[in-house]
């Protein structure tokens, strides 16, 4: 386990006169508070005894059936007995990597990817293969020749690690074509898929796309999380695995924890049951709209030529590539000196990757904040950049290929 290389500077982002972009807190100003303190209220006077008792190592009952429904809305059919609930769905991720791999095993993982798996990746010692995207999402053939290139070199992919839906961090959504694509081939070449899907529920401009899980029962692992579709702090996610990986899931999880915080789905199932929770997602939906609108606007209207960067349907984050030669992991200093912060590109890569990358957080500033933070950041990109024409000075490591063919996300 390794403490990030930017951990200090973001102690100093969190100040106020900072412009964070960096973080990726989902914003809940706007939960009824009333609301969820009635329900939390009820829950203790009328089943406190069994709320704030030891629970299922699977996770109560009916929340699991309530969770159907919620993955109803993303296509996916599926029974209660199926799902075991996790402290969030970081903590699926973890009993996930801790039940298939051993040090030395490789998980394939989108370049680039979410940097809380890279993470618990490095913690069993796995070695991340990533493989290359577009602005399709991940390339079915470029899985094939990662996956390929493994088995000649004497290792077992254990898994495909994916997050169709804007992906964090580089807000690219998988098309139907390519999850259909990307079945296929793991199918073919039996490697599981373990889809990720925090974000699913949150599309700013158009309907869901049906989830991996609904296109194959067997092949694939699903986690999901009310983190950013109620609140984060309740602690509750889960997996939704074929019935012999669930056993193996229940295990870990007793062993984890004995079981997943009873009072954090108590309290969530009374929420689903006594508030219209899809109205709520709504409302965060036009709330995280405006604050995506604003960044894309502020980024059109300031960024210097040459930069680029993704347009994201939903979720949180956009993915900003700057010219040739800067570099953003040395640059970020300067940006949190000119009052705002973002998170560097190399966070999310296992091998290096992404010194000409950054994430953008959309998700907690309100838009006048953020047209101002992208002002301050295209000030010191351009800043940069004249120094490096100045100059000359090349900053980037040696560019290094990302496993298969396609254009690279970089
Ligand atoms: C892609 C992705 N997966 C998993 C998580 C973990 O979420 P939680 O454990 O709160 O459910 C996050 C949090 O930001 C995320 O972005």
């Amino acid at each position: 386990m390794r403490a990030s290389a930017v951990r200090a500077l973001f102690a100093v982002a969190n100040r106020p006169e900072v412009v964070s972009l960096a973080g990726g807190m989902p914003n809940i100003a706007d939960l009824p508070l009333d609301v969820v303190a009635n329900t939390l209220s009820d829950l203790v006077k009328t089943k406190g005894q069994q709320a704030m008792q030891y629970g299922s190592g699977q996770g109560e009952p009916m929340i699991r059936e309530q969770i159907c429904d919620v993955m109803a809305l993303e296509g996916i059919e599926a029974h209660p007995d199926d799902i075991t609930i996790t402290c969030g769905s970081q903590q699926g991720l973890d009993l996930v990597t801790r039940i298939f791999c051993n040090p030395g095993d490789v998980v394939l993982a989108e370049a680039p990817s979410y940097v809380g798996a890279l993470g618990t990746f490095g913690s069993y010692q796995c070695e991340v293969v990533h493989v290359a995207m577009d602005d399709e999402g991940l390339q079915p053939e470029a899985l094939r020749a990662a996956a390929q290139a493994c088995a000649a070199a004497g290792k077992r992919a254990k898994f495909l690690y994916t997050i169709p839906n804007f992906n964090n961090p580089s807000g690219v959504t998988q098309s139907l074509e390519r999850r259909k694509a990307i079945v296929e081939v793991c199918r073919e070449l039996d490697i599981l898929v373990v889809e990720d899907n925090p974000y699913g529920l949150l599309t700013l401009d158009a309907e869901p796309i049906p989830a991996i899980r609904s296109l194959d029962e067997e092949q694939v692992i699903y986690l999901g999380s009310f983190s950013k579709t109620f609140a984060p702090g309740f602690r509750v996610g889960w997996v939704l695995a074929p019935h012999a990986v669930r056993e193996k899931l229940v295990l870990a999880q007793e062993s984890a924890t004995l079981c997943p915080p009873v009072f954090s789905q108590y309290a969530i199932s009374s929420y689903l049951a006594n508030h219209d929770w899809k109205a709520q997602i709504v409302t965060f939906k036009d709330m995280y709209r405006a604050r995506r609108d604003a960044m894309m606007e502020a980024l059109a209207e300031y960024m210097p030529e040459g930069t680029t960067w993704t347009e994201p349907k939903g979720g949180f984050f956009v993915w900003v590539t700057l010219p040739e030669g800067l570099d953003t992991q040395a640059m970020l200093p300067r940006a949190v000196t000119a009052r705002v912060a973002y998170t560097p590109g190399t966070a999310f890569y296992a091998d290096g990757l992404g010194s000409r990358n950054m994430r953008l957080s959309y998700c907690f500033p309100p838009p006048d904040r953020i047209r101002e933070g992208v002002r301050r950041l295209a000030d010191v990109v351009n800043r940069e950049f004249e120094l490096h024409q100045t100059f000359g000075l090349d900053q980037s490591p040696v560019h290094r290929r990302i496993s298969g063919p396609g254009p690279e996300i970089n």
